[in-house]
């Protein structure tokens, strides 16, 4: 049976996931942060399925995070890393996932360096596929694993001031954060210099501080972005050392935020560009270590529930063929 709060074949993003189906899948991943706690960390959830890591982008922690998470609950993993420079890319892309698609996989999550691309290839196949980041649109479990650590922390999310900073233009990260906080009932500011904020942001519903010291005024959350020099064609900050300045945070910014605001950043961190290194690690109020240490049970309930929604499908498939030989 499909599942009855999250029947879909696939997590592409955020954008039009209700508070129910978002709850549902934090609700989940609650479950999982306590199994991966205790001494046994594993679970039979997915014997004998296949999980395939597609990545065309360089990945540390989100490819481990999912391979972890797929071998805590049983199941084979393939990791393939593609260069996605080395070919024209959308023949790679197509290529890949039908030569994929043959082998029966139950879940792909891929990662790839061009917006929309994560939506092409699961067009062409008929496992669950789950976006692991495409280009500078979405990066669903990203968010998730965000939300469930301030959750975690707070209780809640609706009412919550949270502040976004930093790279929003090329920030994947940043749009399924708009999203998920917006659907839950947050309040959400992005700080940015004006060079990195993308154009009629404001319509979705942010407000837009080019000022840090102003943004942070008593938010509850503080979301550091890495700046994505590799997304950058041109000049969008003048220097390092001008960055930091104005937009990196450090103590001193922080003193108008909360007294108890968290502090979040989704890694890899550039320490003195974006955040210093007194931040980072203080353990008072930085979170970054949780949100990793969530994002691997996050990942379960997601490949767990999209794996469960493609047993029923081919199982409703095989159905429907039977039926149609009668
Ligand atoms: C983010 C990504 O790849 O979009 N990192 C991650 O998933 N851990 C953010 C980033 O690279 O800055």
């Amino acid at each position: 049976m499909r599942d009855p709060v999250f029947p879909h074949r696939h997590l592409l993003g955020i954008e039009g996931l209700s508070p129910a189906e978002i709850n549902h899948l934090l609700d989940l991943s609650d479950r999982y942060v306590e199994l991966n706690r205790g001494p046994d960390k594993t679970s039979d959830s997915l014997r004998g399925r296949t999980i395939v890591n597609l990545f065309f982008e360089n990945s540390t922690r989100t490819r481990t995070s999912f391979e972890l998470a797929a071998k805590r609950l049983g199941a084979n993993v393939i990791n393939m890393q593609v260069n996605a420079s080395s070919v024209s890319k959308g023949e790679t892309l197509i290529d890949t996932a039908v030569t994929l698609n043959a082998m029966h996989p139950d879940v792909l999550a891929v990662r790839h360096p061009d917006s929309g691309a994560v939506k092409l290839l699961a067009d062409k196949v008929n496992c669950g596929v789950v976006n692991g980041g495409d280009g500078s649109h979405e990066h669903p479990t990203q968010a998730l694993l965000d939300a469930l650590t301030i959750r975690r922390r707070r209780g809640r999310l609706s009412g919550l001031l949270v502040a976004i900073c930093g790279d929003v233009l090329h920030s994947r990260v940043a749009r399924s954060n708009f999203h998920l906080l917006l659907t839950m009932g947050a309040q959400v500011r992005i700080i940015a210099p004006r060079t990195l904020i993308p154009s009629a942001i404001e319509r979705l519903g942010v407000e837009v501080f080019t000022d840090m010291t102003a943004g942070l005024k008593d938010v509850d959350i503080v979301m550091m972005l890495r700046v994505q020099n590799e997304r950058m064609r041109g000049s969008f900050i003048p220097s390092v050392r001008e960055y930091f300045r104005f937009f990196g945070l450090d103590q001193a910014k922080l003193e108008q935020a909360k007294p108890d605001a968290l502090i979040m950043h989704p890694g890899p961190m550039n320490r003195g560009t974006e955040i210093d290194s007194d931040v980072a690690d203080d353990f008072e109020r930085s979170v970054i270590r949780e949100q990793v240490e969530l994002g691997v049970a996050v990942r379960m309930a997601v490949l767990e529930v999209l794996a469960q929604n493609n047993i029923a499908e081919a199982a409703e498939r095989a159905n429907a063929q039977v039926r149609a030989g009668q």
